[in-house]
């Protein structure tokens, strides 16, 4: 006995922190804003069987929530923007939402809630400055809620900001420094989580650079990609996300807050709606990520792990494609929990990606153009027009997984697209004299012509929700029939 085993024990101790430490933290982004969302008791084995620890939501979604119980799953809560205002103008409102959507998940339900996102990329130009007066109130408010309810030591608040708060003088990362329209405010937030030993919070997207700028050279969008490097004053910058988060450790050193902690909130690549929205290029950018992320490896200016959300889980199907048409295809899984690629995110044995277990698919049957229907019938525009409003017809164009279609192909899809999001009712597939069920699959090569999944009628908040849009939709369709026929 002696000094030696206590010495063995702090020795213990002090590698499982460090290992602790040193281990990147991988976690996954879980919006649902779908036409057929998964049951989130599905999603939640999912998010366990691929070994995510983290899961980030866009809003405090009661049955996300409740089925996030007792998981082990560290959450990240959100607020949406268009709740910033109220929350803003009083602290009543805001302990009201920490009491409803925090405190009663954790003691109900032991929920891991670890964050609270305010906002979600308030300060982007596409807004107009329509949050810059309500982001920062709302954040000190609902921090005075936290302490108010005794959690502000468990759970850190922070707003996900888009990588467009800050810019570089020079193009390079040393360059960084915030945008000169919210300088200001951006100081006010920093030292506000700072005081708060909070974390800043930012979403980095290669793909929207290369989306946005078509000089961009595409190999600097990936990890293993061979450009020619960045040279920021001797320190080698070989991909767009090493230099754009060096941009914020820049920008944040200036000043006078080098030290705060950065989660990147979200990032990640889509896979169809546009060229380069593609399961290669996803899974390539994944990848490389990933193997950064496992080898707890950083950036040359935080060379430490990093933490980070992958956008997204799942993709989404009623999401706006303001953006461009890939917004619905950011998921490594698709609609109904399929992974798209392999990727190992180097949690699991096996190496590739589990899909969802037991899912309840509608019966095998599609809605396509009739054979004997002509191209020229002049319902076939009026018809497609319809359908591509309400479903979704993303995946076709030019360069898209179903952009090889022939016209006849094109209409099938549009047709399908729209009975599906419909659950199969047999009104969805009467455009006039134009469309019929069939058993037989009508996918080719990389087009899917899909099934869609039954819809989750939800727990104690949303039971009805998707019923009512289903009859919303076939009332719309009646009408539609009324006015066309
Ligand atoms: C709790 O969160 C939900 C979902 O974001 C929101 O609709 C609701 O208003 C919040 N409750 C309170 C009391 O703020
Ligand atoms: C921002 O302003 C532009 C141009 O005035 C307008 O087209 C757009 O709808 C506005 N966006 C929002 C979110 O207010
Ligand atoms: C990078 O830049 C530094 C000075 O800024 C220079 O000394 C060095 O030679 C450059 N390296 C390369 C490979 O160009
Ligand atoms: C198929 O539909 C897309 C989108 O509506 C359109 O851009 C494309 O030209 C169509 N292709 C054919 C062959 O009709």
């Amino acid at each position: 006995m002696g000094l030696f085993p206590v010495a063995v024990g702090a020795l213990l101790v002090w590698i499982f922190s460090v290992t602790v430490h040193s281990v990147s933290e991988i976690g996954a982004n879980w919006g649902i804003q779908a036409t057929h969302r998964l049951p989130p008791d599905t999603v939640v084995r999912m998010l366990r069987d691929n070994g995510f620890q983290q899961v980030k939501l866009f809003d405090a979604d009661y049955d996300s929530l409740r089925a996030l119980g007792k998981s082990g799953i560290e959450v990240m809560v959100g607020i949406p923007n268009d709740m910033l205002a109220s929350l803003s103008g009083s602290v009543e409102a805001a302990e009201k939402w920490v009491s409803k959507n925090v405190s009663a998940h954790i003691n109900a339900n032991n929920v891991k809630i670890k964050y609270v996102a305010i906002g979600n990329e308030p300060f982007l130009k596409a807004y107009n400055g329509s949050f810059l007066r309500t982001t920062f109130p709302a954040l000190r408010n609902v921090q005075s809620a936290l302490i108010k309810a005794g959690l502000s030591n468990q759970i850190k608040v922070t707003v996900p900001l888009n990588a467009d708060v800050y810019e570089s003088s020079t193009g390079l990362p040393s360059g960084g420094n915030f945008r000169a329209d919210i300088h200001d405010l951006m100081l006010s937030i920093l030292k506000f989580l700072s005081d708060n030993r909070a974390p800043f919070t930012v979403n980095i997207y290669p793909f929207i650079s290369l989306y946005t700028e078509p000089s961009f050279p595409i190999e600097y969008a990936f990890f293993d990609g061979n450009s020619s490097p960045l040279n920021d004053s001797g320190t080698n910058y070989y991909n767009m996300f090493d230099a754009n988060h060096d941009t914020l450790v820049w920008a944040l050193r200036k000043n006078g807050f080098g030290n705060l902690p950065i989660i990147v909130g979200e990032i990640g690549w889509p896979t169809d709606g546009y060229a380069y929205a593609k399961g290669l290029y996803a899974q390539r950018f994944y990848q490389g990520f990933m193997s950064r992320i496992s080898g707890g490896r950083g950036t040359p200016m935080r060379p430490g792990p990093i933490h980070a959300y992958l956008f997204s889980l799942i993709d989404e199907d009623a999401k706006s494609i303001d953006p461009g048409n890939f917004e619905r295809h950011w998921g490594i899984f698709s609609y109904d929990g399929l992974p798209k690629y392999a990727l190992n995110l180097g949690k699991t044995n096996s190496g590739a990606l589990i899909p969802a277990r037991n899912v309840h698919y509608l019966e095998k049957k599609w809605c396509v153009m009739k054979p004997s229907a002509n191209l020229d019938n002049p319902q076939v525009a009026i018809s497609v027009n319809y359908a591509c409003a309400l479903a979704d017809c993303t995946s076709l164009g030019y360069q898209t997984s179903c952009g090889n279609l022939d016209s006849r192909g094109n209409i099938s899809y549009v047709f399908n697209s729209y009975y599906q999001r419909n659950n199969q009712l047999d009104q969805a597939c009467k455009f006039p004299g134009l469309s019929m069920v069939t058993k037989t699959d009508p996918s080719v090569g990389s087009c899917r012509f899909g099934i869609m999944i039954e819809p989750y009628y939800g727990g104690a908040g949303g039971r009805f929700g998707s019923r009512q849009r289903t009859l919303g939709l076939v009332v719309g369709f009646i009408f539609f029939l009324w006015i066309f026929l």
